[in-house]
């Protein structure tokens, strides 16, 4: 059982000083995305100690409620986006332009627009084709704009294909064959394009590292190579992509998996000198977040037993889009019951609809209520309305309030 769930007197507690799910299960409108902002205040604690001298740009993507980005930006969080959507959130929040990275591989002329007339801190850039794009937009605007050039180490690393980014069958990042043709092109166009960093992103919920210390090995001689002619580079951006443990969580293992980490980055990466920055999603807020739902229907059948509930693949997309597993949970432990193995599915009018297969749960009943654990991170961010279905709500606490 993951440690910032307990069953005390009966009852489901969550959080990093754990409270009782009761008062939301009484006052239940709906499947709710609760979230516990003391949680994401040790996470990112830890990360920012392990990862000494690495400027944190937290990535949006994983989880964008206004409350949590105000959150992380008073704790001194900076902030990595993909839209302009995002970029708009991220001011809303607080954010200084020039702490916000803009990332992604399909940015339009409006959004490089605005980007470029808020002075962003810099724009990762994934092609040469978008390189020409930000340039004619800067040379329209009379500006300079900060670059980092996002390089295709063509490395893999041990995920779900969905969410690998640096092979060269991935969409993602400039291959370094490329890289001479885009040199020119930055060499031509100095008083608009300066280049300050290289970045990388191998790809989410990484739990080993020897593709990571592989690409920065590589991508260490790219640094070095391009600084002898563009002096102004001094930045490395390292991505995210820092997994968890889903399936049965053992904290005290996943710091020892971030001292790891940090070791790969530290050993790779100090000596260039350079100013690192990272992207971390998933590791910051994943464990921070569940999603409550109210248990409708039990349906035993001669080959299954189903419990349908009032949210699914609507609110929660993992499973049914990666097969990813999420410990299921009932709000009121019921250890007197005996245990069945039950399939937990959602109302949605798919058969991908389903939190999890086979889970052995004390016998239930409508009315009660389960949560899905660990989805604070790629659960609301993912949420859509699909079968005319409702958005999820989201509560945001703090335990140690
Ligand atoms: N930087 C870039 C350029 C990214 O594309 C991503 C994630 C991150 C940073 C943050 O990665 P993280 O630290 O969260 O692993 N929806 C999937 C994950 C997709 C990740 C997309 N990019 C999931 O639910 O597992």
């Amino acid at each position: 059982m993951s440690s910032y769930f307990k069953y005390t007197g009966n009852e489901l507690h969550f959080g990093l000083n754990p409270k009782s799910l009761s008062a939301w299960t009484k006052s239940y409108q709906g499947p709710a995305y609760i979230y516990d902002l003391a949680i994401i205040a040790d996470r990112y604690s830890k990360m920012k100690s392990a990862l000494k001298g690495v400027d944190l740009y937290y990535a949006m993507k994983a989880n964008s409620n206004i409350e949590i980005l105000k959150f992380l930006q008073k704790m001194g969080c900076k902030i990595d986006v993909v839209s302009l959507g995002e970029i708009e959130r991220a001011l809303q929040a607080g954010f200084a332009a020039k702490d916000i990275v803009f990332s992604g591989v399909g940015k339009t002329v409006k959004e490089i627009s605005n980007a470029i007339d808020l002075s962003i801190h810099q724009i990762n850039v994934e092609s040469l084709a978008e390189l020409v794009r930000i340039c004619e937009i800067a040379k329209s605007k009379n500006k300079q704009v900060a670059i980092a050039l996002r390089l295709n180490p063509n490395i893999s690393i041990d995920t779900h294909p969905y969410i690998a980014t640096g092979l060269h069958e991935n969409k993602f990042g400039i291959e370094l064959s490329v890289l001479e043709e885009i040199k020119k092109f930055l060499l031509q166009n100095r008083q608009h394009l300066s280049l300050k960093g290289i970045s990388l992103h191998l790809g989410s919920q990484m739990l080993e590292f020897s593709g990571l210390r592989e690409a920065l090995q590589i991508l260490k001689k790219v640094y070095l190579d391009l600084k002898l002619q563009y002096p102004e580079l001094h930045r490395f951006d390292f991505g995210g992509g820092l997994g968890i443990h889903y399936e049965s969580t053992d904290l005290k293992k996943e710091e020892f998996l971030l001292a790891e980490y940090a070791q790969v980055i530290h050993q790779e990466l100090s000596p260039l000198g350079a100013e690192l920055q990272s992207e971390p999603g998933r590791w910051l807020v994943a464990h921070a977040g569940l999603l409550m739902t109210e248990i409708q229907y039990l349906k035993p059948t001669p080959y299954k037993n189903f419990i349908i509930v009032d949210s699914g693949m609507n609110h929660l997309l993992r499973p049914a889009l990666y097969e990813a597993y999420h410990q299921i949970y009932s709000t009121r432990e019921n250890s007197d019951k005996p245990v069945n193995s039950y399939d937990v599915v959602g109302p949605i009018c798919e058969s991908a609809d389903f939190f999890g297969k086979s889970r052995s749960l004390h016998e239930t009943q409508a009315g009660e209520f389960l949560v899905i654990a660990d989805t604070g991170a790629y659960g609301f961010s993912m949420a859509n309305t699909y079968n005319l279905q409702s958005l999820p709500q989201e509560i945001v606490f703090d335990s140690r309030d």
